[in-house]
């Protein structure tokens, strides 16, 4: 085998697919999608597959996801570009799948490249995680009998990126045991569809030479230009036919003497900055570096952006390989601020989702990127201030003031969710949103921040809320009817706990904001005596009502309706059944407890865990990581493993099909620094606080944190604590109720005798 970029597969850094039968390719499709800000590509094999075929029109029609059932198809490419919509007729606007043009095969002997035959063998793909390069290299017995290595390489240049250029490189290594002639192949093809759905009006293509052009318009006006340069050592010829354009390049290889090829794309879209260039210049521009010129480049940036967010754990390599895989996919996504995007709920890998952004970004993506890079996270959160005129059509179409966050937000903040149910009622995340402000604010320690960028959006919320209130006849006080707590099972309920505290939390904020800032006095006196009154309901034992009469419901029949527990329940009952019992999809009660620790007891605590978790089927795979973080805080050691091990394997273990779970990614850096470093966020506590639980196999636990404009180092050994910090003033901190000033550009280290394992 020639060398190539890596030489050895660190383990501890690398995911490895050896399977490529049966659903698995889709699988590892979604785990393996690269990309930097502005492009993400689906990790697609560089050959089309026969029984695959990527134009195929369908009607993906509105359903509830968790229970959807999605099209058989062994394999799906995906080309995304955040920000770049389209409008789908029955689904509202979604995330347009552009051509894909990864196309890079070989032919020799009158015979393409095929994954699926028996030809191929040694067949093996690893991502190295370090700076997400995926490697591709097999072994191929020719018709004519040469025993033929192929070795690919390939990355969405994070260098080009970060200066706000899309590039993709790949390279195709071709060695042989006999001398070879070989044709190889490399284009765009134009002939995909998004879920089902043919997004463009347009499409030119050009092919001349080693060059093709593909421009798409997409239905709701974008211009998108994708453009290949093929580096062959001999002139490439071009074809072009319907949506497709190839360049192809023949030479012969002969033993000892490999035959390297290059491609490289660039893309740029009608959005993009008027001077920025076309791709062809963008090309020209990367004309005189080489591969490794460019991987080096590309490595530097992924290397930096390890040093402020790596999480290292000693004694457990599954356990280090799946934060690594999280952590990675969490660097990909973070947009560029100019993008004015945020996360989609599948990671811009996927289409399950449509490309649109949920709650998952205030309240498991945000908080990633606020204590590793805190101005990262800005891009996140200042995407809900720039797409408040949305919010605020979302509130006008339903005849109230102020402004109403999408359940599903495209680029606009308009609500594209096509279900009712969540449209109208899952209105919490307008709240979540203020919570993920304030989160901001406070742990970046710039309180301006609300009252400045981010006061619009209070003052809007609280707007909203006032107008969303009533009070019942008989009542004396404010309830929230009608809505969807985090808990999707429960539909139409009323004053659910979550939905209420986060209500008056955006109150309070927006009260608090007018009092600083002198605005908007007279609402505020109504959004502060609303946020005051607003009720949590407790059962007369104390339990913490999830929503009006939810005991009153009958208990869902688990035994006789759940056989097969490696499915979701939902997908066992009818959504009726989920709508008329007590059984939770996700942490809702719990969720409420999580963020808001000190106003309930230990006690509230572990009695709403007795009664919530047994009635919670976990559908969503946003559910575990809440309740191993919740178990950790309550000392219950098994089920924190239990449930971070269920978080763990949702993406690593074959889950990635239609996309990343980039929410459980975040929950899953989460479950490690404030679950089981037991870190308390700045919205808890004004100093650094860790309250450590290490897992039995964990030696060691090290991560970064900038903490108020501080950078720390966290070490978590089973005997103590060590925080070393860079600050030029001195750092309180507590580690397990022992509070210390660490003097500037020291180090604080604390004995804990021991921590409790799970
Ligand atoms: C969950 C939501 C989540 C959405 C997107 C749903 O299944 O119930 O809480 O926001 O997925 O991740």
């Amino acid at each position: 085998m020639p060398c190539h970029t890596h030489a050895a597969h660190d383990p501890a850094w690398c995911i490895q697919q050896t399977d490529f039968a049966g659903s698995s390719l889709k699988a590892y499709e979604g785990l393996f999608a690269q990309g930097a800000p502005g492009l993400h590509i689906r990790g697609s094999l560089e050959e089309p597959i026969a029984d695959a075929p990527q134009g195929l029109r369908y009607w993906r029609t509105p359903g509830n996801v968790t229970a959807e059932v999605f099209r058989e198809a062994r394999s799906k490419f995906g080309t995304y570009l955040p920000g770049i919509y389209g409008s789908h007729p029955i689904l509202n606007n979604e995330l347009v799948n552009l051509p894909w043009f990864l196309w890079l095969v070989p032919e020799i002997d009158g015979s393409a490249l095929d994954a699926d035959s028996d030809a191929v063998a040694e067949h093996e793909r690893t991502l190295d995680l370090r700076d997400n390069t995926l490697v591709r290299a097999l072994t191929w017995r020719t018709p004519g009998g040469a025993r033929v290595s192929l070795l690919y390489e390939r990355f969405v240049s994070m260098d080009a990126g970060a200066r706000g250029v899309r590039l993709c490189v790949q390279r195709l290594t071709i060695d042989t045991d006999r001398a070879t002639d070989v044709t190889v192949r490399a284009g765009i093809d134009a002939d995909v569809t998004t879920n089902g759905y043919d997004h463009f009006k347009r499409v030119d293509l050009a092919a001349e030479g080693e060059r093709v052009r593909c421009a798409v318009q997409t239905d709701l006006g974008d211009r998108v230009e994708i453009e290949s340069i093929l580096l062959a050592p001999h002139a490439a010829e071009a074809h072009a036919e319907g949506r497709r354009g190839w360049s192809e390049a023949r030479a012969q290889v002969t033993p000892g003497t490999p035959l390297v090829i290059e491609k490289r794309t660039t893309v740029t879209t009608s959005r993009d900055a008027p001077d920025g260039g076309g791709t062809g210049e963008l090309l020209e521009a990367f004309a005189g570096a080489g591969f490794d010129d460019l991987h080096r480049a590309h490595a530097d940036a992924w290397r930096a952006k390890w040093a402020h967010a790596d999480v290292r754990i000693q004694g457990d390599d599954r356990a280090q390989l799946a934060v690594r895989t999280s952590i990675a996919h969490l660097l990909r996504t973070l947009p560029h601020a100019s993008d004015r995007v945020a996360i989609d709920a599948k990671g811009y890998a996927g289409e399950a989702y449509w490309g649109r952004f949920f709650w998952d970004t205030e309240m498991y993506l945000l908080p990633f990127y606020l204590y590793t890079d805190p101005a990262g996270a800005r891009a996140l959160a200042d995407f809900r201030i720039h797409s408040l005129e949305g919010a605020q059509r979302n509130a006008h179409k339903l005849g109230l003031p102020g402004a109403k966050y999408a359940w599903e937000s495209d680029q606009l903040g308009d609500e594209c969710c096509p279900n009712w149910q969540y449209a109208d009622h899952e209105v919490h995340i307008t709240s979540d949103v203020v919570y993920g402000l304030a989160h901001v604010a406070r742990a970046t320690g710039d309180d301006s921040y609300l009252d400045t960028h981010a006061a619009c959006v209070l003052f809007d919320a609280a707007r909203y809320w006032t107008a969303r209130v009533s009070v019942r006849p008989g009542d004396d006080h404010p309830s929230i009817l009608g809505v969807m707590g985090p808990d999707e099972y429960t539909p139409i309920a009323d004053n659910n706990a979550y939905t209420n505290r986060l209500a008056s939390f955006a109150l309070e904020a927006a009260a608090d904001a007018a009092a600083r800032t002198g605005q908007c006095r007279d609402e505020a006196r109504t959004w502060r005596e609303l946020g005051r009154t607003l009720p949590i309901h407790r059962r007369a034992d104390g339990l913490v009502l999830q929503s009006d009469a939810f005991d009153r419901l009958p208990l869902a029949d688990f035994d006789g309706r759940w056989k097969d527990r490696t499915r979701p329940f939902a997908s066992q009952a009818p959504q009726e059944y989920l709508y008329r019992t007590q059984c939770l999809k996700q942490a809702d009660v719990l969720m409420l407890m999580w963020l808001f620790d000190s106003e309930f007891s230990i006690e509230d605590q572990r009695t709403a865990w007795r009664y919530y978790e047994p009635r919670t089927t976990h559908d969503s795979s946003l559910s575990a990581a809440i309740h191993s973080m919740m178990a950790c805080r309550l000392g219950l050691n098994e089920e924190a493993w239990r449930f971070w091990e269920e978080a763990c394997a949702i993406d690593l273990d074959g889950g990635a099909a239609e996309g990343i779970h980039i929410a459980a990614c975040g929950a899953v850096w989460q479950m490690v620094v404030f679950g089981f470093a037991g870190m308390r966020s700045a919205m808890e506590d004004e100093v650094l606080t860790l309250d450590p639980r290490l897992p039995a196999g964990w030696t060691t636990l090290e991560f970064p944190l900038v903490w108020r404009g501080t950078s720390v180092q966290v070490r978590v050994t089973k005997d103590g604590v060590e925080l070393r910090h860079s600050g030029a003033a001195s750092l309180s901190a507590r580690v397990a109720g022992e509070l210390r000033e660490i003097p500037a550009g020291g180090v604080g280290r604390w004995a804990t005798g021991g921590t409790t394992a799970p």
